[in-house]
């Protein structure tokens, strides 16, 4: 290959051309000596700006030497060590009419002659900008790596105490969602629920403000931490009146961050008790004001956008127990009116029972038998050819003998005179024998301790029950057998009635609201519910029923007339 080349030396030359490297030797005083083609190319094909240049103004476009800090020069290096030496420089060139800084990696040799002296040096220059480029990019892309990974991971940990709080609030919330649920008593649910939000929010005081349904006026119901001359002074306030006042009017919260900002914001907070942030929320259920809720702390600044959205939901929970409490208060004194007409009502119905029943036994039956007594009496003295008159007589004596017996019946039905004369468990007694014994029917009668005394309503009441289930068996249980049970005591009358009939289907019986007819068993159950005891039923098709009465004999239950 060599003898294509005239010489060896334009062979070395022809080497040195071929590299896409840049080679300038360069002489002990910078100058440039030689330079390779690639050093022309880059330099627009013009030898003369490099060849007899200084290697600095033409790679730096300075008037000297590079020095150290800012810049090795490997020249120099190799002058003083004679020994290859491998630095990294910017370059600044000239491209194309425009000043370009280029990365280069530059390997400078010793060049020496025969002798070893160094007589020039080499210098090989490779273009890195690319590859630094590159390599800063990849660092560059690395580092924006490691900032979005501490970003995602600040991110999530900021999402974690998010969460972290989001749960802590629910809990709450659910802590005193689950307070209020609790209890329909209103005072009940009003502390409880003031004490849960203290607690879960962590702050010092609050009071609960309800408004007065008469008189539209703010009322204390509850208050905790607060001095008591305070709490004398937002006892009653007028519509309107102070932060709650205003709370109620608008419907919506007020929020004192720092009462050192404004010490007369509100008389809660500063010198009252030292407190320095305050709210006030409405409490409301279906969009009505019913009072408020009001905190307040020692630490300013304690309620944030989260804690007022978190406490109007606490305050939204307490207005609905409030509605509850109040709805279940409004039946329950519903109910008692309602329990004390109907006494009123069997008590009258009874009374008019008993005048009927003695007005029939003492007049009606009285002139009957005193009328049959006559009409025997008339006969026995009439002659005996007076047969077919004496015959008539003796008819309708018998008459008003049946008649009496239909009257002293009805009477009967009406109020048994043994009740109120004899005690319950000889009504009973009587009656059972009366009304069933006559009809064929095998009953048993069990009295345990008849001498105690029943209060005269729980009597009436524990014998109309029993006349309805006696009535009842006549009338539907087709049975054969019958025991009436009467358990006294001091504490408890407890009556049982038992058939062998042929039973039916308890469930299917309607209820009281949905028919006006049937109310024998509902009546039964009203009159032991009205002596505060129970009532049950058991029954079976083809097993006969089985009713039993518990009543508790106190105070409450014997007053009743
Ligand atoms: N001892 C019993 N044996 C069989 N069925 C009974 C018995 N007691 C009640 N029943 C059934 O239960 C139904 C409801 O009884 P309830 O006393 O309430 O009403 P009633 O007797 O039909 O009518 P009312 O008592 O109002 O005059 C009766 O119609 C009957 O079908
Ligand atoms: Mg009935």
């Amino acid at each position: 290959m060599e003898q294509q080349y005239q010489s060896s030396s334009e062979y070395l030359q022809a080497v040195i051309n071929s590299l896409d490297d840049e080679l300038i030797i360069i002489g002990q005083d910078f100058r440039i000596t030689k330079v390779n083609a690639a050093v022309v190319k880059r330099h627009g094909g013009k030898r003369a700006r490099v060849i007899g240049q200084y290697c600095y103004e033409v790679s730096h476009g300075t008037h000297e030497p590079c020095q150290p800090p800012s810049c090795e020069c490997p020249v120099t290096r190799v002058w003083e060590t004679g020994k290859p030496v491998r630095v990294t420089h910017t370059h600044r060139y000239d491209i194309g009419g425009e000043s370009q800084e280029k990365y280069v990696d530059i390997t400078a040799s010793p060049l020496r002659d025969s002798q070893g002296n160094i007589t020039e040096v080499v210098e090989l220059i490779r273009d890195v900008t690319e590859a630094k480029r590159l390599t800063r990019q990849m660092r560059e892309a690395h580092q924006n790596l490691l900032a979005s990974r501490q970003e995602l991971v600040r991110w999530n940990i900021d999402l974690e105490n998010k969460i972290q709080q989001r749960i802590k609030e629910l809990s709450a919330l659910n802590a005193v969602v689950t307070t209020v649920s609790q209890s329909l008593n209103l005072d009940k649910i009003l502390n409880d629920a003031l004490l849960k939000i203290l607690a879960v929010m962590e702050v010092e005081a609050g009071v609960v403000h309800l408004v007065d349904e008469k008189t539209d006026q703010l009322i204390i119901m509850v208050q905790r931490g607060l001095l008591p001359e305070y709490v004398r002074e937002i006892m009653k306030l007028k519509p309107g009146a102070g932060i709650a006042g205003r709370v109620v009017q608008s419907g919506e919260p007020i929020v004192v961050n720092d009462a050192m900002d404004n010490p007369k914001s509100t008389t809660m907070v500063g010198k009252r008790g030292g407190f320095r942030a305050y709210i006030s929320l409405p409490v409301k259920s279906k969009n009505k004001v019913l009072g408020t809720l009001s905190l307040a702390s020692y630490t300013p600044n304690k309620f944030g956008l989260e804690a007022v959205r978190l406490l109007s939901a606490m305050g939204d929970a307490i207005g609905i127990g409030v509605e509850n409490a109040r709805a279940t208060k409004r039946l329950e004194e519903a109910n008692k009116i309602r329990e004390q007409l109907l006494k009123k009502l069997i008590s009258a119905q009874e009374e008019e029972r008993r005048r009927i029943a003695r007005e029939l036994h003492d007049e009606a039956s009285q002139s009957l038998a005193a009328l049959a007594l006559n009409l025997g009496a008339i006969a026995d003295t009439l002659p005996v050819s007076y047969h077919d008159t004496r015959q008539k007589l003796d008819i309708l004596k018998e008459q008003a003998i049946q008649t009496l017996g239909g009257i002293r019946n009805l009477a009967l039905e009406l109020r048994p005179i043994a009740l109120d004369e004899l005690g319950l468990p000889m009504a009973i007694d009587w009656y059972v024998k009366d009304y069933l014994v006559k009809r064929g029917l095998d009953v048993k009668i069990e009295v345990i301790n008849p001498k105690t005394k029943l209060p005269s309503y729980t009597e009436t009441m524990l014998f109309r029950i029993i006349q309805e289930a006696l009535t009842n068996i006549v009338k539907h249980a087709e049975a054969s057998k019958v025991r009436v049970q009467l358990q006294l005591s001091d504490s408890m009358a407890i009556v049982q009635v038992e058939d062998n009939g042929k039973g039916f289907e308890v469930e299917a019986t309607p209820s009281r609201e949905d028919t006006q007819r049937n109310l024998g068993i509902h009546g039964m159950a009203e009159r032991a519910t009205l002596l505060g005891g129970t009532f049950t039923i058991k029954s079976q098709l083809g097993q006969g029923t089985c009713l039993r009465v518990e009543v508790p004999l106190m105070e409450g239950n014997i007053s009743h007339e």
